[in-house]
């Protein structure tokens, strides 16, 4: 979700502003996917490298992500909500405790949900995910649990935020970069990319109607003629 800061700078806002206006688009964007019947979306609302960010906008990120959690909460009990399955991506180990607790209260109330997850990847890093799957593997190996034979790309797969879930089929990034900065990068080793120059905060349902039509037209071969 790229391009908050740079939609508040040319409205002559303080940076924290385009970050809530991006908050709003992501919950227009997620109940759409949601309503299309998406399986899975993953939501890029923070890096491991986010907290080089000056001190002011790293609090004014996270006192948005836990605002925003209990607004959901409370929204939910209105049943004002699509009801999808939130799923925390991320490590929680540098987060603070009271966001780390409610994103632990909304994926216990959300667990029962059928129909789409919505993954929010905070503190997320695509190597730092790898990396920790390696560690947990090298464990399992050192007590007996598994054979350094017994090691496929499932057993790594099985060990990421998004296990069980399938591997990306469209990955768009909107801001006007052309990068992947460090977002699901053993997930998306197959899936088709889309770049718009739209800031995050002005993406809309027609935004994402689109990139859904242009990976419509992609002819993809998994690596086949
Ligand atoms: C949002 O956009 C990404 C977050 C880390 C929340 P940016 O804050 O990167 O916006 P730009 O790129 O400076 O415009
Ligand atoms: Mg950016």
């Amino acid at each position: 979700m790229d391009g908050n800061g740079r939609w508040a700078t040319a409205r002559g806002l303080e940076r924290a502003q385009g970050h809530k206006a991006g908050a709003q688009t992501f919950r227009a964007i997620s109940t759409y996917c949601a309503k299309l019947g998406i399986e899975s979306v993953t939501f890029y609302a923070f890096s491991t490298e986010n907290w080089k960010r000056p001190e002011n906008e790293v609090n004014a990120l996270m006192k948005l992500f836990r605002d925003f959690l209990e607004e959901a909460q409370e929204r939910e009990k209105e049943n004002e909500e699509i009801g999808f399955h939130i799923k925390f991506a991320g490590d929680t180990a540098n987060m603070p405790e009271e966001l780390v607790n409610l994103f632990e209260i909304c994926e216990k109330r959300s667990a029962d949900k059928t129909g789409t997850t919505v993954n929010i990847a905070v503190n997320y890093g695509g190597r730092a995910e790898i990396t920790n799957a390696a560690r947990r593997i090298a464990e399992k190996v050192k007590n007996g649990e598994m054979t350094v034979d017994d090691i496929d790309e499932d057993t790594i797969s099985s060990m990421l935020y998004t296990a069980g879930q399938p591997d990306p089929d469209l990955i768009i990034r909107p801001g006007g970069e052309s990068r992947i900065s460090n977002f699901l990068i053993w997930q998306s080793a197959y899936s088709e990319f889309y770049f718009t120059d739209i800031l995050w905060p002005d993406f809309t349902e027609d935004d994402l109607d689109r990139a859904i039509i242009d990976f419509c037209s992609r002819n993809r071969r998994f690596g086949a003629v």
